[in-house]
């Protein structure tokens, strides 16, 4: 057996296999890789204790099976192509042998810096081919590694770099996005004032700014890349050794690192991607989003190269020089297969169709979203003037903690609706459950979305705290992984998610927790409290709502300006620049039950729109704070 699904008949006999005897269907994909000592034991642990665990007893290197494994057949195809932000600038290409090579210099340098197995290594980079290329170098080695998105400030930085004791950081002088120049290694050097066990910073140049220098710690990319030697046998690493660690927002407290393992993750991203794409071996195939999410690990990085595939990494912004950028690059490199975001697609049909029409996006077979529930306005407008109504749509519905797609149509092989994101992929179970923990059976309903098989790509624990990782992911329904996603299943079985259920607010697709924004506020110093809730945006998806109890009472008579430009500030330099609220109002209390509970509910009702329909309000302690926040409501 193949592991690729061809048709709709395939597909039912996956997905039949895969429920009836899992352990055997996953060995049958498994074998496809290289392992260099097999597993003893297919799946091991379960979703009742969260101890999952995939091909224990295997030995392997991802980076092996990445790029080793295609020399032979593969070696002078392109793997990767390179559009920098500058359009005038020239693209570049590498080839599965050219990339191979230098994964090795890369995993040689790291080592001659005395990084190995199990360190911690830290990537705050642009979107560069040195990146795709340092991942790939710490998999090598057997270091985890840790990216965090370039957008993070300083603050955020230094605590992904604390929470995982990273001994190394690698960064580039700055990264461009459209005409931004993102001062990275300054941004960094702040970060690492608050962290001395970090031994080495490798800096790669990538736009010639001039940055600070600490002797010593600070080294330069290409003086160290040049000259290593041109092969490093990969390192065998044990299947449920950490691959990476990634860094996701929940509802609560500080942002986690969840920690995937080499094997299971493996298996799982190759399989899915090769089944939702449904590529050619011509094909070129381009996914949009930044590596610093997992988007970016699983199928910019990982998934294609698994499966040898063309990949092209984008460095720039959709909109620059102008809102026909993706589509002149489409062009440009011939993609066939294209996957995106739903804020990126609304931000682009705001700007208006002729920058589409300008293009001839002959080359597109397939169309992708992932991040966030795309409206029906922005999946019609994406399936007639981008796929021109030929191009099958794929919704993909994951997680950071799923390590791959979970849920979505496999390309014009499984039937698509529009806004859905479609079946489970085979070895999925979803189950719907409502507030009670029951579950809901039958078609036609909605539930929080849980999953009641363990699959190979989730996520191992978070990274120094396995107590959070249980207590979040698999106490709320026991014997269940619980999503955090709101769920419809239709008529047909086809599934819809509705978004989330919990404190989560999804922005442009990236995933930001009230609690961390509240805390950035509230330590602004000139804040009481706060409340911070998700309100419908028409480009981003959703919208960061404040409500702030400032410390001066005249802020609340003003228009409080001064307060709520301080206030990003503050959100903007201990998250980023993409956490900052897009509406603060300044309120005098917020409203609360009588044992001091802030009512969130009313305050997103209340920004949503302003519905003067509270639901249930006897709790209430103070009911006219309420009548007062909605008259201001902006
Ligand atoms: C949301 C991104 C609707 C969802 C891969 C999930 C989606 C969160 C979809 C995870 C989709 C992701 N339709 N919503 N196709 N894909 N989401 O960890 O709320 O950055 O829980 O992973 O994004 O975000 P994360």
């Amino acid at each position: 057996m193949s592991y690729s699904i061809k048709n709709q008949g395939d597909y039912e006999d996956h997905y039949q296999r895969a429920l009836e005897d899992g352990e055997r269907f996953w060995a049958q994909v498994a074998e496809h890789f290289d392992w260099t000592v097999p597993w003893k034991k297919v799946c091991s642990g379960g979703l009742s204790k969260g101890d999952m665990k995939w091909f224990e007893g295997a030995r392997l290197n991802i980076t092996a099976n990445c790029l080793d494994r295609h020399l032979d057949s593969r070696g002078d195809k392109t793997a990767l192509i390179f559009e920098p932000n500058d359009p005038e600038e020239k693209s570049v290409s590498y080839t599965y042998r050219e990339l191979h090579r230098s994964v090795c210099k890369a995993a040689s340098m790291l080592e001659s810096l005395g990084v190995r197995k199990g360190d911690r290594v830290c990537l705050y980079m642009a979107m560069v081919p040195e990146l795709l290329i340092a991942v790939l170098a710490c998999a090598r080695i057997g270091a985890v590694h840790s990216v965090v998105f370039g957008g993070f400030s300083a603050k955020a930085l230094a605590d992904r770099l604390k929470d995982a004791r990273c001994s190394l950081l690698i960064t580039n002088d700055a990264g461009m996005r459209g005409k931004k120049v993102i001062p990275l290694k300054d941004i960094a050097d702040e970060a690492l004032g608050q962290c001395p066990f970090v031994k080495n910073v490798i800096v790669h140049k990538r736009v010639g700014r001039s940055v600070s220098w600490k002797e010593g710690r600070d080294l330069w990319w290409h003086d160290l890349f040049e000259g290593q030697p041109d092969h490093y046998s990969p390192q065998e690493l044990e299947a449920n050794d950490p691959l990476f660690i990634l860094y996701t927002s929940g509802s609560t407290g500080r942002p986690k690192g969840l920690v995937h393992a080499c094997a299971g993750y493996m298996v799982w991203v190759a399989y899915t991607f090769q089944n939702i794409f449904q590529m050619g071996e011509d094909d070129v195939y381009w996914c949009t989003a930044d590596i610093g999410w997992i988007t970016g690990h699983s199928y910019m990085v990982y998934g294609p190269l698994l499966n040898g595939a063309t990949a092209l990494m984008f460095e720039g912004v959709p909109t620059f020089p102008d809102a026909g950028r993706f589509w002149e690059v489409v062009d440009k490199h011939r993609v066939s297969h294209f996957y995106t975001a739903p804020t990126a697609i609304r931000s682009l049909m705001g700007a208006g169709l002729e920058f589409v029409e300008k293009h001839s996006l002959s080359s597109l077979k397939v169309l992708g979203t992932v991040g966030e529930p795309v409206g029906e306005e922005a999946w019609k407008w994406y399936h007639e003037n981008v796929g021109k109504g030929r191009c099958p749509i794929v919704d993909t519905w994951w997680q950071t903690e799923t390590g791959g797609a979970m849920i979505s149509t496999l390309a014009g092989v499984t039937k698509s609706k529009p806004c859905f994101a479609g079946r489970p992929m085979p070895g999925v179970n979803p189950v719907l459950m409502n507030e009670r923990g029951e579950v809901v059976s039958g078609f036609g309903v909605s539930g929080n979305l849980c999953i009641g098989a363990p699959w190979p790509g989730m996520a191992q624990t978070i990274y120094g705290d396995h107590e959070r990782f249980l207590e979040t992911y698999f106490t709320t329904d026991p014997g269940f992984y619980f999503t955090g996603d709101g769920c419809r299943r239709d008529e047909s079985g086809l599934l819809r998610i509705t978004g989330r259920v919990d404190d989560v607010i999804n922005v442009s697709g990236h995933r930001i927790g009230t609690a961390e924004v509240e805390d950035a506020i509230n330590q602004s110093g000139r804040v009481v409290e706060s409340a911070v809730v998700a309100f419908p945006h028409e480009v981003k998806g959703q919208g960061i709502y404040a409500y702030v109890v400032g410390e001066d009472d005249s802020d609340t008579d003003t228009d409080g300006s001064a307060l709520k430009a301080h206030i990003r500030d503050k959100v903007s330099s201990e998250i980023g620049p993409f956490a900052k609220p897009d509406k603060i109002q300044i309120v005098r209390a917020l409203p609360k039950t009588r044992s001091g509970k802030i009512m969130r509910r009313i305050l997103r009702k209340i920004a949503e729109g302003g519905s003067k329909d509270f639901g249930d309000t006897s709790t209430l302690l103070d009911s006219a704070v309420v009548e007062t926040i909605r008259e201001r409501a902006l």
